[in-house]
């Protein structure tokens, strides 16, 4: 079996996975979510990971974001290998270095939208960049409504906080698993805009697990997991190019 390396070596890394595995449950009811998997997330990019439902996508993001533990393999974060850390030190990585958007928003609703955006600086105990923040609610939108709590927010602007949120402390890398998949195609464009805009303006690097090929088209690359590995990339995507890989995959899925 050949492994497929997807490990540029120039460019800065933000992240990276070299033959990471990881295996769920024993014998029988054993699964491989990743087999082998090396990928690099360089600095300034954006990337999404596409693949069929139980490819591994969440997976790989989990256990690249430090969320999950993983059976095999290693996993940097900057300059910074997970699997030496402790605990405690894993999780101030976490805070400190990564930026999370989830399809669920995760907002509290008792605080507004500003509270919620510098909730997790508050948290480390870390004052906001005050002209980075406002720089960001700018970019995302937000500036009159940041004291209007979640519930008096649209679906889209709820989004542009967690879009807020995960920018605002500057981490080192952003993941995102669907972070559009709850929106209407409108607030979606807007809040994968506004990601994009992160990247290209900003200098952020960004990782997102999306089933859309539009979606997918707003990244600068684009990789393709099926049965936990990575199978294909494709760098500058366009929606049709994305589509036309998808369904080649589902035509190799269908004739083996
Ligand atoms: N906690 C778990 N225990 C056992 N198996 C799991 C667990 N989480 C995931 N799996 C399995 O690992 C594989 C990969 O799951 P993963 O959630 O990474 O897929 P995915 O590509 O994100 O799928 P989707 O597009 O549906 O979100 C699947 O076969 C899944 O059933
Ligand atoms: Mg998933």
């Amino acid at each position: 079996m050949t492994t497929m390396n997807f490990a540029p070596n120039t460019t800065a890394v933000a992240a990276r996975a070299t033959q990471l595995s990881k295996v769920y449950g024993q014998g029988e009811t054993q699964v491989v979510a990743l087999d082998n998997v090396t990928v690099d997330f360089v600095q300034g990019q954006f990337t999404a990971i596409m693949g069929p439902s139980g490819s591994g996508k969440s997976t790989l993001m989990h256990c690249v974001a430090g969320l999950d533990t993983f059976s095999a393999g290693s996993v940097r974060i900057g300059e910074t290998e997970l699997g030496s850390l402790k605990d405690k030190q894993l999780t101030q990585l976490r805070r400190d270095k990564i930026g999370f958007i989830f399809q669920a928003f995760n907002l509290l609703p008792t605080l507004t939208a500003l509270e919620n955006i510098t909730l997790p600086m508050d948290i480390a105990g870390r004052k906001a960049d005050k002209q980075w923040l406002d720089k960001v609610i700018e970019m995302v939108g937000l500036s009159g409504r940041l004291s209007h709590r979640p519930t008096q927010l649209s679906g889209g602007q709820q989004q542009r906080v967690a879009v807020a949120r995960a920018l605002a402390s500057k981490p080192e890398i952003i993941f995102g698993d669907e972070p559009t998949g709850n929106l209407d195609s409108r607030s979606g464009a807007e809040v994968l805009g506004f990601l994009r805009n992160s990247v290209r303006e900003l200098g952020q690097t960004v990782v997102m697990v999306t089933h859309d090929p539009v979606a997918a088209s707003y990244a600068d690359r684009v990789i393709f997991l099926a049965d936990g590995r990575i199978v294909d990339e494709i760098h500058r995507p366009t929606a049709d190019g994305v589509l036309d890989r998808m369904k080649a995959f589902d035509a190799k899925g269908r004739t083996s």
